[in-house]
């Protein structure tokens, strides 16, 4: 009886370990949408993801074809709602990442720099599924763009595309990051819509997600053990 319980067990760790775990875990899967990036969860240098050429207006920028395509379409609707929007920046490699933030120490310093500008390896850039957009009047980015037609469009609609604005106001002590209303992460429409509606921060979605999920073992397990 006993080996029969450790045996269910068992079976139901490796039924999630063995493809499972894509599903129960997506925040863990580097090549699905979902992963998590942050300072505490780190990419090698030598991760390029596939990508291509948004057909954009804005700087010619690429990202992974699911997120092109789901930019595209979000780019299309706002323009049907008359808000015209522009890419700044998409995919960037590890070594442009590090450029960007060498270049904001000198600039702006070090604590400026680490509220803006992830480190390389740390980005979502770097993971093809981010883009900076803006007012297509602009290529600069600012915070101010949060207040703006296109920037309220965008924090309203982009959840409908797939797109979440990663690092919101009030949640800086969270997110690791100052206010960002331009940065946008794909994360697939499902999830998105979902993450919209709870309000919070990618990061603590997932340690929600994470907890209901050992939840779910430990009754499991509890229900096969004696
Ligand atoms: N601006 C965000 C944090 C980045 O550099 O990825
Ligand atoms: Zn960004």
């Amino acid at each position: 009886m006993v080996i029969e319980q450790a045996l269910s067990v068992m079976l139901l760790a490796a039924s999630l370990l063995k493809g499972g775990m894509d599903v129960a875990m997506p925040d863990k899967n580097i090549d699905g949408t979902f992963f998590l990036i942050n300072r505490s969860q780190m990419i090698s240098e030598d991760y390029v993801p596939k990508t291509r050429i948004t057909d954009l207006a804005g700087l010619s920028q690429s990202m992974r074809e699911d997120a092109a395509t789901a930019l595209e379409e979000m780019f299309a609707a706002a323009k049907a709602d008359g808000v015209r929007l522009a890419t700044v920046s998409g995919y960037r490699s590890y070594s442009k990442q590090n450029t960007i933030y060498e270049r904001k120490v000198a600039s702006a310093g070090i604590e400026v720099a680490d509220s803006y500008v992830a480190l390389p390896g740390s980005s979502e850039h770097q993971l093809g599924l981010a883009m900076d957009v803006t007012k297509s009047t602009s290529s600069s980015l600012s915070s101010k763009f949060g207040t703006t037609t296109e920037g309220q469009w965008v924090a309203e609609n982009a959840h409908l595309y797939g797109f979440i604005i990663r690092y919101q106001e009030g949640m800086e002590e969270i997110t690791g990051y100052a206010y960002e209303p331009w940065h946008i992460r794909y994360i697939g429409k499902e999830y998105a819509k979902a993450v919209y509606k709870s309000g919070l921060p990618l990061d603590l979605y997932v340690s929600l997600h994470r907890m209901e999920l050992y939840t779910y073992l430990v009754q499991q397990t509890n229900e096969v053990l004696p």
